[in-house]
């Protein structure tokens, strides 16, 4: 497309955006009609929705939008070759972002279920281990007291090893498809943070039960952030609450692990894929 065609398509879209398209009269067209009071009640709450969101203009838009980008899109090969009938041997792996999705999703919902239990403090536990917190003995507690509740840590525990697991097959069966490449750059950088941030839970989480395990990899944590030039302190501070692990740096794990990084993570995920939806997949070359 010329570059004063593509100006002119672009002022198009912003123009019909702003001004509504027509004013029909819904409401005398759905008294022709002969109507159930379910598909009436349906229509009327639509009609409702529209008059204050214009939603359907909206949604002519995006439509568009979607046709318009598509149509720019490289072909895949499937669509040059015309490979349509083939099986092409990388397919089975290309499951493997599904399975990343579907092991965040159970680990998400596992997770909350646990939050019913867990408490994350570091204070003196009531359990029958000597200088256990609080921390450790509502896991524990999880584990012995809640009906199947070792079931649900174990769920928590395997999905969360399947998901990292999952994602850095899926990383590297992008790299050798070559799916990395143009149009698809920002995708890859999107999935190097989202690999990033599943490493993040993995931290967080293994620092939960406040054990021995937990406590040694904070302290290595700790001591790595410190380790950091000129910004080490102000790191560990911020990480870990201090330059010893504290309630503080229990407190900051756990808010990490189950609201900063389930909300960013879960927007990522939906961006990744809403831009593989819209670019479609890379085949191998
Ligand atoms: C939470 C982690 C992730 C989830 C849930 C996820 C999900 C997905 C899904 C469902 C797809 C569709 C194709 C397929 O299944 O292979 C996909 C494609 C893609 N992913 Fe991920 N992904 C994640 C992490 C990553 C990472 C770590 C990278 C690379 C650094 C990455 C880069 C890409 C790219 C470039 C595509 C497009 C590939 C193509 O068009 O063939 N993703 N992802």
């Amino acid at each position: 497309m010329p570059a004063g065609a593509a100006v002119a398509a672009a002022t198009e879209v912003v123009a019909v955006a702003i001004e509504p398209s027509d004013e029909f009269d819904q409401v005398g067209w759905m008294e022709e009609k002969e109507l159930t009071p379910v598909e009436k009640g349906y229509l009327f709450v639509l009609i409702w929705m529209d008059k204050r969101f214009r939603i359907v203009d909206y949604l002519e838009q995006l439509e568009t939008m979607y046709y318009r980008i598509n149509l720019q899109m490289p072909k895949s090969h499937t669509e040059q070759y015309n490979l349509d009938n083939k099986f092409w041997y990388w397919y089975p792996l290309y499951a493997l972002g599904s399975f990343s999705a579907i092991a965040y999703l159970v680990a998400a919902l596992s997770g909350a279920l646990l939050g019913f239990y867990y408490s994350p403090s570091t204070a003196a536990g009531a359990c029958n281990v000597s200088n256990a917190s609080v921390a450790y003995c509502t896991i524990a507690g999880i584990m012995t007291d809640v009906n199947f509740g070792f079931m649900l840590r174990s769920i928590h525990f395997w999905s969360a090893q399947v998901m990292t697991a999952a994602v850095f097959l899926h990383m590297l069966r992008v790299y050798f498809t070559g799916a990395y490449k143009e149009p698809r750059e920002l995708n890859w950088l999107i999935g190097v943070v989202l690999i990033s941030l599943t490493m993040g839970f993995g931290y967080t989480g293994y620092l939960l039960p406040w054990d021995q395990l937990s406590f040694w990899a904070g302290q290595i944590g700790l001591e790595m952030a410190l380790s950091i030039p000129l910004a080490g302190e102000w790191v560990a501070q911020l990480m870990f609450g201090g330059f010893r692990l504290t309630q503080s740096t229990l407190q900051r794990m756990y808010i990490l692990h189950v609201f900063l990084l389930p909300f960013i993570v879960t927007a990522l995920i939906a961006i990744h894929i809403a831009i593989v939806w819209v670019q479609g997949i890379a085949e191998p070359h």
